[in-house]
């Protein structure tokens, strides 16, 4: 089997999670009738520390929910310019919501500064949108995996508790920060109103992200998630996925952070790799390659024709995602491939 490192979106389902699938109890969700989706988003609910949750097809489709839900026509939400949510999201919050995106700039951990979004924030003036809502990724993807602290989460809370606003975290890979910094999501979530997580990526699970919030708010974000067509019926068969993803991959995240340590030594020791700096922060390796060494696209031909899937973010750079299918061997297969490619000249 090929070692794939593109993403960890590309994880299969366990057998675990197959069997629970065939068996699960269903019912009907929109009636809220289905009783392992309600398991599931009373565990989201309590790992994370909040009232309630909600199952919701996507992580792209969560963050809109989360937004729709602070905001309303004309109203303005501040988040990084390097967010998932502002560079991959195909501009949802604008296009469907009218909400009006102020991106400031993410600092390479990931971080936006508390002052600059203080300074984003409107005065009360007919000119402007309404600043309702600010933004957080943790960890944050474009800034290498980097995961945001609890205490930096927190001056991010006061700052918006000081100025009205609301704070949504889409938190896809939360359990990974929790995992790197030692901490209960909860306690990375806790300053925010709102936080996303996907069981889809490193959790394994085939589908589904959760969104959670108090009780009131999550009333609020069924309507909107009805709006986008993300109301699902026996939805328990994907909820049976993402119970066993809770169960029996949040604990183990941390094997893929170590691997992806091994994986950043063995490739910094190869010529014409270099490693971005601080990488890896949690599962995830960017490596770029020196002068001199061939394009990245050619160095992806020839390592997957060695039996490794990765795709160049640019013409000299690759990020490389570890997850529950990558195992020791396969980090070594990684190290074997790049260092034959580079090789070939
Ligand atoms: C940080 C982050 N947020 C949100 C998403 C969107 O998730 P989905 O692909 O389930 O829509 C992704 C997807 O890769 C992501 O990396």
């Amino acid at each position: 089997m090929d070692v794939d490192l593109r993403s960890d979106t590309v994880t299969q389902p366990t057998e675990e999670m197959r069997a629970a699938m065939a068996r699960a109890e269903v019912g009907d969700d929109v009636f809220g009738e289905d009783p392992t989706v309600n398991r599931l988003e009373g565990m989201a609910a309590d790992m994370l520390g909040k009232e309630a949750a909600m199952f919701i097809p996507s992580g792209t489709m969560g963050n809109l929910a989360a937004i729709l839900t602070h905001c309303t026509r004309g109203d303005e939400a501040i988040l990084g310019d390097l967010a998932h949510t502002f560079l991959y999201e195909a501009g949802g919050m604008a296009a469907l919501g009218g909400v009006h995106p102020r991106a400031i700039p993410n600092r390479p951990d990931g971080t936006l500064d508390p002052a600059q979004i203080e300074a984003a924030v409107r005065a009360d003036d007919v000119h402007f949108p309404v600043s309702r809502l600010i933004c957080l990724e943790n960890t944050h993807n474009r800034c290498g995996g980097a995961a945001l602290s609890a205490e930096y989460t927190r001056l991010v809370g006061e700052v918006a508790r000081r100025r009205g606003l609301a704070l949504h975290i889409d938190g896809a890979r939360i359990f990974n920060a929790a995992a790197a910094l030692g901490v209960p999501a909860a306690e990375l979530a806790g300053p925010a109103d709102s936080v996303t997580f996907c069981l889809s990526k490193a959790l394994c699970a085939p589908v589904g992200s959760v969104l959670c919030g108090d009780g009131v708010f999550i009333r609020r974000a069924r309507r909107i998630r009805k709006q986008l067509g993300g109301g699902m019926r026996q939805a328990g068969i994907l909820a049976a996925a993402g119970i066993v993803a809770l169960e029996t991959m949040v604990d183990r995240l941390a094997e893929d952070h170590l691997r992806a340590r091994r994986l950043a030594a063995g490739l910094a020791a190869i010529p014409g790799i270099q490693l971005e700096p601080g990488t890896p922060h949690t599962n995830m390796v960017y490596i770029r390659l020196a002068d001199g060494a061939p394009e990245a696209g050619r160095v992806a031909e020839r390592v997957r024709a060695r039996g490794v899937r990765v795709e160049p973010r640019d013409a000299r750079r690759f990020r490389l995602v570890l997850h529950y299918w990558v195992d020791d061997d396969g980090v070594e297969r990684t190290v074997a491939a790049f260092r034959e490619a580079l090789a070939a000249g």
